[in-house]
């Protein structure tokens, strides 16, 4: 596989230090560039981020030698310098729509961990096991824009990375109502115990704009093209309820589900056990080999023990068993900055890459 040059807009954040990290070893790409704010820009990467480094492993020595560039000033020089970026930054709506599209405009493509685009109705919203097959409405997005290169593709919220690839083999059944409540991670808000002390000993009932992101973006994911569109489904009918809980990392959902025909539980987890996707087949670098992963103990999977399972790509599930309300309810479980966030990025480039998106 070719080697391309990339760059990390919002390098200083939370997902973006995940991102040097994932990039610091990754066979095919090689950090050239990391941007942020007019805060952060001329500095090294290392001294931008001083004490706010939240990973457990170092900062990686090359990538934190870089000089910090003007995400918003250096649109034009930093498309110059990479074949694409990956984007995870903390501003308006409206500004994050505006930054993206002046980088694919100036044919930089953007992979981005971003919300703002989510809705845009060309704009893929991939996750790669789920709806690889979405990437080709990038040709009629680069029509709208102009683009020969550019474009923008985007993963989906962290929040539905656990439930929507444990519901997604089931659908055959005719998914008619599912109940999710999820509780979720800190680092999801940016955040760790030192800068939000608020979190130890407590758990917040209400995270910002997360209940309506969680029930429309799975229509999006199992959505078709139609035309020049991504036309979203209609069913299931989605209801949840987020909750922000005192763990560093891995957003767990418990998820209640009803069918129009009822599978046997043997067939159920007999689905997750054999469900593959595009990146296991292509064996992409990031793709784990077992994406869906059930437990048996009654215990598991829990935050704490099971959200690194294979590199914290993979999602895990347990407790499945029948509901008196619902058909089914079951738990799982998945890394919210890793298969949520920059680890989904990576490997939603992957995908691209492979296919031939970045050339
Ligand atoms: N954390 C998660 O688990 C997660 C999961 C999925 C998606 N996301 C999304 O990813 C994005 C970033 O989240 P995060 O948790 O990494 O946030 P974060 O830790 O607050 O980092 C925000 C980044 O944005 C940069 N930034 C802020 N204002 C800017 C401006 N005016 N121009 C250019 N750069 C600017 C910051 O640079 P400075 O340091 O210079 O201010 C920093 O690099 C958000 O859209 C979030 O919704 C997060």
């Amino acid at each position: 596989m070719k080697s391309y040059n990339v760059g990390i807009i919002g390098a200083t954040g939370m997902v973006g230090q995940r991102f040097a990290l994932l990039l610091s070893k990754h066979p095919w790409f090689n950090v050239k560039v990391v941007a942020a704010s007019s805060r952060s820009a001329g500095k090294k990467l290392k001294d931008a981020i001083g004490n706010k480094w939240a990973m457990q492993e170092p900062i990686p020595e090359e990538i934190g030698e870089l000089t910090v560039m003007d995400a918003t000033n250096d649109v034009e020089k930093i498309a110059s310098m990479v074949d694409f970026v990956f984007c995870a930054v903390n501003m308006k709506k409206d500004e994050i729509k505006a930054l993206e599209e002046k980088y694919a405009k100036a044919e930089c493509p953007v992979i981005s961990n971003n919300s703002a685009h989510r809705g845009t109705e060309d704009v893929p919203m991939v996750v790669p096991e789920l709806n690889p097959e979405h990437i080709e409405i990038i040709k009629a997005q680069r029509e709208r824009l102009g683009t020969k290169r550019g474009f923008i593709a985007v993963k989906s919220n962290c929040s539905i990375q656990s439930y929507v690839p444990a519901l997604h083999p089931l659908r055959k059944y005719g998914i008619k109502n599912v109940l999710a409540c999820t509780y979720q991670a800190i680092s999801g808000a940016g955040k760790t115990f030192e800068t939000w002390p608020e979190m130890i000993d407590n758990v917040i009932p209400y995270i910002g704009g997360e209940e309506e992101k969680s029930e429309n973006e799975p229509l999006k994911v199992w959505g078709k093209i139609e035309g020049n569109k991504i036309v979203n489904a209609t069913e299931p009918n989605i209801t949840t309820q987020c909750l922000r809980v005192p763990s560093s990392d891995g957003h767990m959902a418990a998820v209640f589900v009803s069918f129009d025909r009822k599978p046997a539980k043997e067939e159920i987890l007999k689905l997750w056990k054999e469900f593959k996707g595009v990146p296991q087949e292509l064996e992409l670098p990031s793709a784990p080999k077992q994406f869906l992963n059930y437990f048996e103990e009654d215990d598991r999977p829990q935050t704490k023990l099971d959200r690194m399972l294979e590199n914290g790509m993979a999602v895990s599930m347990g407790r499945l068993r029948e509901d008196k309300q619902y058909d089914y309810k079951f738990v799982c479980l998945s890394h919210n900055t890793l298969r949520g966030a920059a680890g989904g990025g990576v490997l939603l480039a992957e995908l691209l890459a492979a296919k031939g998106y970045f050339d």
